[in-house]
């Protein structure tokens, strides 16, 4: 990889999961990281780990904190050259139970702090003339998994959404790209199994086979770091010509 000055890079919640590996792998890249989440303290402990990187609170789902964030990054750094937005999370019930105030709280999270936290850092990325979204989807941006209805539909969206951008921005130096990362070992897939077996009433270990193991090639858990690569190279100079992608990081699926 060709050698390059130290960009300003924001990934959302990277307090821990793979945002936090999505970090470590821009500042192995010499790049310093925003880390932006819900949790302060945990998003300071995570940047004192990393450290070439400042931990921030925000809440992607509102517009007043996900703009005074932009703007405090900006007066601090002068540059924000690229963008992940990583933060997500997950709730399992039927369609018929799914509870509105769950569904809302996943749209908004996926869907719209996608669509806000870009909406604020396009306008610094056409001044530079230059800049690299990313947005985490998921292999559920194509692929329905059960009990899951808020989390396919906003990953699904968060796909078009990143078509539309990657668009509109296409001739402005900005390229916007999602990932679409396959079962990856951290907490969100943790947290879901016993949920998971509940609903189908089997073992955690059937569950961990038939929602998530069953259908993926490798049949294996990815590593955060995988994703964390894939993000690096995405922002590159050698992927200057991808726009408007989803590229799926999941082990085969
Ligand atoms: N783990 C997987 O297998 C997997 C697979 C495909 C896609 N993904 C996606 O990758 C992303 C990260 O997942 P993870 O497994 O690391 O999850 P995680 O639960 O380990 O981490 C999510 C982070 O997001 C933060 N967050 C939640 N709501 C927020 C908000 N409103 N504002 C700011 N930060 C917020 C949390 O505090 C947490 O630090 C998510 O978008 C998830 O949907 C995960």
């Amino acid at each position: 990889m060709s050698k390059q000055a130290e960009r300003t890079v924001i990934v959302t919640g990277a307090a821990q999961g793979i945002g936090y590996a999505i970090a470590e792998s821009f500042i192995n890249n010499g790049d310093f990281v925003a880390i932006l989440d819900l949790n302060l303290d945990a998003a300071e402990n995570a940047a004192a780990k990393l450290g070439n990187a400042k931990g921030y609170k925000v809440d992607v789902a509102n517009e007043e904190m996900v703009k005074s964030v932009v703007e405090q990054i900006i007066s601090e750094r002068g540059t924000i050259d690229v963008l992940v937005n990583n933060a997500g999370l997950q709730h399992i019930a039927k369609v018929e139970e799914f509870p509105l105030e769950k569904w809302n709280l996943l749209i908004g999270v996926i869907l719209t702090g996608t669509f806000l936290m870009t909406k604020h850092v396009i306008p610094t990325m056409k001044k530079q003339n230059k800049g690299r979204i990313i947005n985490i989807s998921s292999a559920h941006g194509r692929i329905p998994d059960a009990y899951k209805s808020a989390y396919v539909a906003a990953k699904f969206g968060v796909v078009g959404f990143t078509q539309t951008a990657a668009l509109e921005t296409a001739q402005d130096g900005i390229t916007v790209n999602a990932i679409m990362p396959g079962p990856v070992r951290t907490e969100l897939i943790e947290k879901q199994l016993p949920k998971l077996a509940a609903e189908d009433g089997t073992s955690v270990e059937e569950a961990l086979n038939h929602h998530i193991l069953g259908k993926q090639w490798m049949k294996r858990l990815l590593e955060p770091s995988e994703i964390g690569a894939t993000a690096v190279f995405l922002a590159s100079d050698g992927a200057a010509a991808i726009t408007g992608e989803g590229i799926g990081v999941t082990g085969g699926m």
